[in-house]
């Protein structure tokens, strides 16, 4: 079995990887406790010690507006880190995969966004998102950047979560309608991973030679949820899930769509997060679901 070394294996992705992994691979997980990023020697000793042939990084600074003041330690994180996994990705013949973001881009285009457009990040963490994409690809490595948005699970702090949680307390909520995305589920994240790396059997291990045909095809690629919606949509389809999924009377709040400006944030957010992934499309014949059907998803699987 292949040896796949993931960081940040209790975020919303990283625990979707594993489990997505398991049984498919021997797998060398590391949260924070056991390996911080912002520890560039610790990063070069625990790569050592576990010589991977895949390495996936799914450990980030995610806080986007607490980024706004903390730059130095997402940066660290999100910037550094990544160059360094990079450089021992290709000392030990590992390839690394790396999440980047919607949040590089400002958001201005009309249309969805393709891999060759210019980033132009809006915000600290987005800035920091994109050093390390450079890092990564600077370092010679064979590397997949996935660039993904709206990440959500049915644990880990997130959109959806805070929604349930705001429905059960007030009777309005307020919520932005004019940022445009797709809500990717990481499980669907974890599934598009795997997929790139096996073409096989479902649930079978992963081998060398599916690794580095993956290999071959290194590059950056989109991959979010197939669709689009606002936040408020996104609102919208979260308490009608909800209600479906109950038999008794659901209290659903009353969701009024607001506009950006109306709903100020230390960090500035792009008004259109579309990625088009027809490039991940074309290269490796892998497609996420629509959103809605990773919404229900992770929905059916909330506590
Ligand atoms: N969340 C989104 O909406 C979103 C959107 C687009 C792209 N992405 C990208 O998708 C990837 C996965 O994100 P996610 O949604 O799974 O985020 P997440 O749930 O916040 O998970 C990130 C993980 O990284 C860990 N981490 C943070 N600082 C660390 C450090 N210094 N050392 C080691 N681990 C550290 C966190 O640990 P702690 O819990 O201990 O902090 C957490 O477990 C990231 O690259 C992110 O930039 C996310």
């Amino acid at each position: 079995m292949i040896r796949v070394l993931v960081t940040g294996a209790r975020g919303q992705v990283g625990a979707d990887v594993a489990r997505e992994l398991d049984g498919r691979a021997e797998l060398v997980l590391h949260d924070r406790a056991s390996l911080d990023l912002s520890h560039p020697g610790d990063i070069v000793q625990r790569v050592r010690e576990a010589r991977p042939q895949l390495i996936v990084n799914a450990a980030a600074y995610t806080a986007v507006d607490r980024a706004e003041s903390q730059p130095d330690e997402a940066r660290a994180v999100n910037a550094v880190a990544p160059g360094i996994l990079g450089e021992e990705a290709r000392r030990c013949g590992a390839l690394l995969v790396h999440y980047s973001t919607d949040y590089v881009f400002d958001g201005k285009k009309a249309s969805p966004y393709v891999e060759e457009d210019p980033p132009a990040p809006l915000g600290v963490y987005g800035a920091t998102k994109l050093e390390g994409e450079l890092a990564v690809q600077a370092s010679g490595c064979a590397h997949l950047i996935l660039r993904t948005s709206w990440v959500y699970a049915p644990r880990g702090k997130n959109f959806l979560l805070t929604m349930l949680r705001l429905g059960a307390e007030r009777e309005e909520i307020r919520v932005v309608d004019d940022q445009r995305g797709a809500p990717t589920s990481s499980r669907e994240i974890a599934r598009a991973t795997a997929a790139l790396l096996h073409r096989g059997a479902a649930g079978a291990a992963i081998t060398a030679e599916e690794v580095a045909a993956a290999a071959e095809r290194r590059g950056l690629f989109h991959a979010t949820a197939s669709g689009d919606t606002t936040w408020f949509g996104f609102a919208q389809a979260i308490f009608e899930g909800s209600a479906r999924r109950h038999d008794g009377p659901v209290r659903v709040p009353r969701l009024v769509p607001i506009a950006t400006r109306d709903y100020p944030l230390p960090a500035p957010r792009p008004a259109n997060s579309m990625l088009s992934c027809e490039k991940l499309a074309r290269t490796f014949g892998v497609r996420l679901a629509p959103w809605r059907d990773g919404l229900d998803e992770a929905l059916a699987a909330l506590p």
